[in-house]
Parts: C-alpha cells; structure tokens; sequence
C-alpha cells in the first residue's frame, strides 16, 4: 500500500515537473538573433526551432564568433520526456590531416597554419547540426526557421562596435582571402560603424540548406563550392570529408551536488569533465563553509589538477580512450583535495615555456532558450579565433572555422589559449578536437537554469562561477554579471577581471604564493535564462560585457 501511495506521489510529481513556465525565453550575443529566436517561438516552433533560428542568425549577425562554416555544441532538454543529449557538431579534421601537418621540417609548430587561411579549417558541423535539430526535434521545417538568417543576410547587419574592433584585428588575415574581403571589407577597407554588410552568398548557402536539408550543404552547389575554394588556396579538404560529415548524438554527463544537478557537456567538450573533478574537489574542502578568499583559493587549486588532468588525457572520444571513470570518480577527488592546502599555493609543473595567451573573450558564441512547455537549449558555437581562419571559399558566404588549432599541435607546445595537451589531442583524420565549449544546465526542485558562454579555455571557469553564483541565489543578471577569475594549469598564474578580487584578496593570495595577473579588460560573454518555478518567473540576461539582448516573451495564446 505505501509503495503504490509512494508511485502515485511520483508520478503526480513527474506531471508537475512536466509543466512549462508557459513563457519563451531567449538570450543571445545579439539582439537581431534573439529576435529570431522569439519570432519562431510565436510562430509555433518550439525552442529546437528557436535554436537553429538563433544559431542561423549569429552566423549573419555575429560573425566574428561562430557561422555555419563552424560547429558546436547544442544540449537539449525535452520537457514531456525528460531526455537530455547534447548534439555534438563540432567540426572535423579531413581524411588528409596528419599529426605533424602544423609543424616545419625542423619539428617546430607553425602556429600560423593552424589559425589562418584554409588548412586552419576542420569540416563544419553546423549546418548539419541544424538539420538535426530541425527533423528530430522541431516542429516547423528546417525552411522556416532559417527564414530569419536569410532575410538579414540579404539586407545586410548594421556594423557594431565589438564586430569593427575585430574585423580591425583580422584585417590583414581577412584580406587575403577575396571573397572575405568583398564581404567584409567594402571599398577596400575597414566598414564605417553601423554600415550593413549584405552577405548573399551566404544567403544562397542558406535557402539550400533550408530546401535540401544537410544535404543541401555537404552535397551538390555548396559542397562543391567549399571544396573548390579550399583546394585552390592550398587547402586539403574533399567532397568524401564533406558527405561523411555526421553529427553525433552524445549521453550528457549528470552529476548531483547537495540540492542541485548539473547537466553537462561530454567529450569532445572537456567542460563537464572539468567542472565534475572541481564541484567533487569543492565539495571534500567544505566549500560551503569557507570564507571568500579560502573559497577563490579552492576553486583555483581544484582547476589546476582538473586542467591539468585535461592536457594530459583528454581528446576526442571516438579516437581516444580516456579515464572518464577515474577522473570523475570520489576517490581521486578525496586524493586531489587531500593534496591541496588552504595556507598556501601549490605549483604546476613546469611543461611549458612562458606564452603569450590569447586575450579575447567573446569571439565563439553561447545563447540559451526554454519554450513555454519547458523545452530547453543551452548551446555554444564556435569558429575558433575571431571570424575564424578568415577564408570564405568563394561564392559560399561561408566564413571557415579555425577550429584545427585546438588539436595539440605537438606535445606540450600552447595553442592560442596557452593550452597545452598531447596524443590524445592530437590532429589526426576524422578526429574532432578537443574543445572547452561548456552549454549546461542546472538546476533544484525550484530552479532551471540555462547557460554558457565563449571565452576560450577560460570558458570552462566562467561557467563554473556562474554556477556557484546560481547555487548562492544569483539571479540571471547577477550570474552573467559576476566578476570572474581563471587558472588553467598552465601558466601557472590566476588570471583576473579588476573587480573579481579585492585589495585584501589579492595580498592574501599573493602571500599563499600565487602569482596574479590583471586582466587588462573584462572577458566573456555569458547568456542566461533562469526560472523560478516556485515564484512562477521566467528570468534571462545577456552579458553587460557584450551587446547582446535577451527577451522574455508571453507564448501565443497566453
Ligand atoms: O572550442 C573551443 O574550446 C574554442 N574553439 C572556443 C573558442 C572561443 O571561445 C573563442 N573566444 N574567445
């Protein structure tokens, strides 16, 4: 008897959970590209239609962080059933690519190959990613909710600040590619603030996508468009790397801390890996208990080994085999945390000579959505390196990724964020490359939240302290907002936005023996949708480091 009471509890519990906030809600790097998303929500799409609408639009509108000749990482959640997966599009090495390709005759790497022009490109996975979601998960056709993209690409996005201070970075890189440089260079040169920038090609590249589904993109016009453009400037792509493109369906990594569960991205993403070894090692130190800066030490020793062990072991799970067990496992987060000491400062070993890290922060692109039923999308996408390797094969729109140089180039030499790894990053055919890109969901019996953002190898820390922020009952202004610091192991040095520590924090952890370095300007780009099913609210926010919008919208109906 009280066993069947007990299953009819939970199952009127399941019901209850089921309910959606019966709002949309969407929060993107853009406003042009929230407002696709809202667009198809009120057309009936539901927030996997909302998805590839946002994802299609920042292609146009953002540029410079992701497009669709990138990839990414999009974690859903279905509201009636409860499953999760993440949709893993990251882009892939050709069939040509070898271990050494990023290395001159005398061994050492060539970091300019692996970061512009066309052999710096994996094969994109976006656009094979949107036709996933679309015909798995959505309810209106792929057409439909690419309309949005395609219409701005024809009309052209008015230039913003953050765009023009990074075309201005790749000017040189961008302008030897022509087609690049016809977009995105009128008149020769840099575009005026606010001057629209039609894309066309890019708009063709689209509607086939839309009309043929993925095999509109690795097949026929546009495949062979992209293969003729790379292959003529030096690069070593073919049709059979573009129709063997998959995306690959991946289980999430769930993980229960105290009243909250973490939902995170697996391998090829190192960000769930990391953030399980952290919140294991916080938990055994008694993070709750500690006093601000005893937590910020915490924190950054728990990176360090978590960095550490992802140099070390982490890579592309279709290649590699990796101790996922073992790295996530209680035991060796006692043993970690047994090692670290509150006092003082430990030290990474030296592999690495000293680099100079890339200091961006919002290039790559994270936005998050839920539907009124409760559907949810965490996604972050990515091109690598602002507007990527800057090569567009002509007459594709289609900006090529440089996403090649987070493979580990060789041993222990940093890529473009100072990470370093080793065989199990390596470049080799078909592998997807390792990547800190960390969509997540988190949430308690009263709270859901959705968030991400780019950032580089600093990703993986910045949705680490939104997390904590969330778990110390931040809201989503407050989580996108919170000051942020990084240590990834190498170098070994936290790394600091101005207010994240104080005056006393900062002396305090310089006489435990860390060594600081300011940042020299905010970083990161976090978008967020929380909601408060106890109060009934549905919250989003966009970072106030970047431009982007987010919007809170009544469902059609409602
Ligand atoms: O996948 C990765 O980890 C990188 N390609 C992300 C790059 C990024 O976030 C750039 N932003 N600063």
């Amino acid at each position: 008897m009280l066993k069947r009471v007990l299953a009819a509890a939970a199952l009127l519990f399941a019901g209850a959970a089921h309910a959606g906030p019966g709002q949309h809600a969407v929060a993107s790097a853009h406003p042009d590209a929230t407002a696709a998303g809202i667009e198809i929500l009120q057309a009936g799409g539901n927030a996997f239609d909302a998805a590839v609408a946002v994802s299609a639009a920042l292609a146009v509108a953002e540029p410079s962080g992701s497009g669709m000749g990138g990839g990414g990482f999009w974690l859903l959640h279905m509201a009636e059933t409860g499953k999760q997966i993440m949709v893993d599009g990251r882009e892939t090495a050709p069939a040509a690519a070898t271990a050494d390709m990023y290395r001159n005759d005398a061994g050492e790497v060539v970091a300019s190959l692996s970061r512009n022009g066309p052999l710096a490109a994996g094969i994109p996975g976006q656009a094979a990613a949107l036709a996933h979601l679309a015909e798995n998960y959505g309810r209106l056709p792929l057409a439909k909710s690419l309309a949005p993209a395609i219409a701005l690409a024809r009309e052209g996005v008015p230039v913003d600040a953050p765009m023009l201070a990074r075309l201005a970075w790749r000017f040189e890189v961008m302008e030897r590619s022509p087609a690049t440089a016809a977009v995105f260079h009128p008149d020769g040169s840099l575009p005026e603030p606010g001057q629209r920038l039609p894309q066309p090609d890019l708009a063709d590249t689209l509607q086939r996508l839309g009309e043929h589904g993925a095999k509109g993109f690795y097949e026929g016009a546009t495949a062979e468009l992209l293969v003729e453009g790379v292959r003529k400037a030096g690069g070593i792509w073919t049709l059979q790397d573009l129709r063997e493109y998959a995306v690959v369906e991946r289980s999430v990594i769930t993980q229960r801390f105290g009243d909250w569960t973490l939902t995170l991205p697996p391998p090829p993403s190192s960000g769930g890996v990391v953030i399980t070894q952290v919140f294991k090692v916080l938990e055994r130190l008694g993070y709750d208990g500690l006093n601000a800066v005893d937590r910020k030490h915490a924190v950054v020793e728990a990176l360090r080994t978590a960095y550490r062990d992802r140099a070390a072991w982490l890579g592309d799970p279709d290649h590699v085999e990796m101790p996922l067990e073992r790295l996530m496992d209680g035991d060796y987060a006692k043993q970690t945390a047994a090692r670290i000491d509150l006092k003082r400062a430990r030290s990474s070993a030296d592999l690495a000579s000293p680099v100079a890290v890339y200091e961006g922060g919002t290039d790559t692109t994270h936005f998050s959505v839920i539907d009124a039923d409760g559907n949810r999308v965490s996604a972050t996408l990515s091109v690598n390196l602002p507007f990527g390797s800057g090569f567009m094969p002509p007459g594709t729109g289609v900006l090529l990724n440089d996403e090649m140089d987070d493979f580990s180039a060789k041993p222990g030499v940093p890529n473009a964020y100072g990470l370093v790894g080793t065989a199990a990053n390596a470049v080799g055919p078909k592998r997807r490359p390792l990547s800190s890109m960390t969509p997540s969901f988190v949430e308690s019996e009263n709270t859901i939240a959705v968030l991400g953002t780019p950032g580089g190898s600093r990703i993986i820390t910045m949705v680490l302290l939104g997390m904590l922020e969330l778990m110390d009952g931040g809201d989503a202004a407050a989580i996108v907002g919170k000051p942020r610091y990084h240590h990834q192991y190498l170098p070994d040095e936290i790394y600091f936005e101005p207010k994240a520590l104080t005056a006393d924090e900062q002396a305090t952890l310089k006489s435990r023996g860390f060594a600081l370095r300011e940042s020299g300007r905010d970083y990161g780009n976090m978008h967020a949708v929380v909601w408060d099913k106890a109060a009934g609210e549905l919250n989003a926010a966009s970072d106030p480091r970047g431009i982007g919008a987010a919007h809170v919208a009544d469902a059609p109906g409602n």
